[in-house]
C-alpha cells in the first residue's frame, strides 16, 4: 500500500536534518542553522524533501519582526519545490515533484528554510515542469502572484498593461506571462539603467517612475501596482475608463494605508481591486504552469545560494539589487 511504502522509504532516510531557525527578530544574522528531527507524516499532512526555494520580500519583513502573527522560534519561508518524501494521502505519490506555497507555511507552522517540511496535503500542488530545481524555484510564489493579479484584471491579448514596480520578481513574472499571452506590456522602474533588462523580459516600453510620478501621459487598460499606496493615486490617473482595472498587489514602499483617498479617485466605470496569494486557486496555478511550459518561459535567477549561505542570501534580499529571483538550493 502507498501509505506503508511511503513510510518505509521515509525511514530509510536519516533522522536528523538541517533547518534555519529564527529565535529573535532582527538582521540576517538571526538566521541560525540548527539540527532538528526530520518531521514525520501524519493524517492530512505530508513531508516534502525540499530541493530549492525562492526568497520573498515578505520573508525579510517577517525576519525583522514585521509579521505580528509569526511567533519565534520559527523556520520561515513561504514557498518551496521538491519531492513528496512521506505521505498517508492516496492522492500523493512518494517521489512526485511538487510545490508548496503560502497558506500558513513559514508563519503558523515551519516553512521552507530546511531540508524536509511538513505541510497540509491541501497545500501540496503538482509541479509538471522540466528544468533544474533552482530554475523551478523561481516560479511558484512570484508566478502565482503575478498570474492572480492578471486574472483579477481580466487581462486578454491585445490590451495595454502597465506593471508598476517592473523590476520586482513578481513584476518580472507578470511581464513575461503577459507578453506570452500577447499583451502589450509597459514596465516601470526608478532606475533608467534597468530599461534594457526590462525589455529583455518582454516589456515593449519602459517608463521611469520619478518621485512617485510616471514620466508618461499614456493610459492603460490595466495597471498592476507593486509599489503600493504611495503611487496609487498617480496610477489611477493613468487608467483607461470605463472598464479599466487597477490591481494592488504589492507595497514595496512599505506604506500600507493612504490618507486623502476618495472613491472618486477611481475613474468613472473603472475598477480598483487587490490580489492576495494567501488562498491558492489550483486551477489558476495549473494554468500558469501550462503557459510557462507552452511558451518555455524562464524567470531570471538573480542569485543562487546554498542553505549554508542563507545569511548572505538575505543580505542581498534586503539590498534589493538582484535582477531576478534569489534562489536557495537545499
Ligand atoms: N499580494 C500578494 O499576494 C503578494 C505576493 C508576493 C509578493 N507581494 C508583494 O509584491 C511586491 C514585490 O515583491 P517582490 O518579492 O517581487 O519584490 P522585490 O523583488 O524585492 O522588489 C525589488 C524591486 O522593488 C523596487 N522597489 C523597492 N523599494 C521601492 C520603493 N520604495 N518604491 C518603488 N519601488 C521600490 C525596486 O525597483 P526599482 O529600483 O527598479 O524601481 C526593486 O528592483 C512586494 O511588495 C511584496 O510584498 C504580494
Amino acid at each position: 500500500m502507498k501509505q506503508d511504502g511511503s513510510v518505509t522509504l521515509f525511514n530509510q532516510w536519516r533522522k536528523k536534518m538541517r533547518a534555519v531557525v529564527i529565535h529573535q527578530a532582527g538582521a540576517p544574522q538571526q538566521l541560525a542553522m540548527e539540527e532538528r528531527p526530520v518531521p514525520q507524516p501524519k493524517p492530512g499532512w505530508s513531508v516534502i524533501r525540499i530541493r530549492a526555494f525562492g526568497l520573498n520580500h515578505a520573508e525579510s519583513i517577517t525576519r525583522r519582526g514585521g509579521s505580528p502573527s509569526v511567533q519565534f522560534p520559527r523556520v520561515i519561508g513561504i514557498e518551496a519545490v521538491g519531492e513528496v518524501a512521506a505521505t498517508q494521502s492516496p492522492a500523493l505519490t512518494v517521489g512526485e515533484r511538487v510545490t508548496t506555497l503560502m497558506g500558513e507555511l513559514g508563519r503558523q507552522f515551519d516553512g521552507s528554510y530546511e531540508e524536509y517540511v511538513l505541510v497540509p496535503d491541501t497545500q501540496i500542488y503538482p509541479l509538471p515542469l522540466s528544468g533544474d530545481w533552482a530554475q523551478l524555484a523561481t516560479i511558484p510564489e512570484s508566478g502565482y502572484t503575478a498570474w492572480g493579479s492578471i486574472k483579477n484584471c481580466q487581462i486578454v491579448a491585445g490590451q495595454s498593461v502597465l506593471v508598476r514596480g517592473g523590476t520586482s520578481t513578481v513584476g518580472i513574472a507578470a511581464i513575461q506571462l503577459m507578453t506570452a499571452m500577447g499583451v502589450h506590456v509597459t514596465a516601470t522602474t526608478r532606475r533608467a539603467e534597468k530599461s534594457a533588462f526590462l525589455k529583455r523580459q518582454g516589456a515593449e516600453a519602459v517608463v521611469l517612475d520619478v518621485a512617485g510620478k510616471l514620466q508618461t501621459t499614456a493610459n492603460y487598460d490595466a495597471i498592476i501596482e507593486f509599489v503600493g499606496e504611495v503611487t496609487l493615486l498617480d496610477s489611477l490617473t493613468h487608467l483607461k475608463h470605463p472598464g479599466g482595472y487597477l490591481n494592488v498587489t504589492g507595497e514595496l514602499a512599505d506604506q500600507w494605508t493612504l490618507d486623502g483617498f476618495s472613491s472618486f479617485n477611481i475613474p468613472s466605470g473603472s475598477y480598483l481591486t487587490s490580489f492576495q496569494s494567501t488562498d491558492i486557486n489550483r486551477q489558476w496555478l495549473a494554468e500558469m504552469m501550462q503557459l510557462i511550459a507552452d511558451k518555455h518561459l524562464e524567470f531570471p535567477i538573480g542569485a543562487q545560494f546554498t542553505l549554508d549561505e542563507i545569511v548572505a542570501a538575505h543580505e542581498l534580499l534586503d539590498a534589493g539589487t538582484a535582477d531576478g529571483k534569489i534562489v536557495v538550493t537545499v
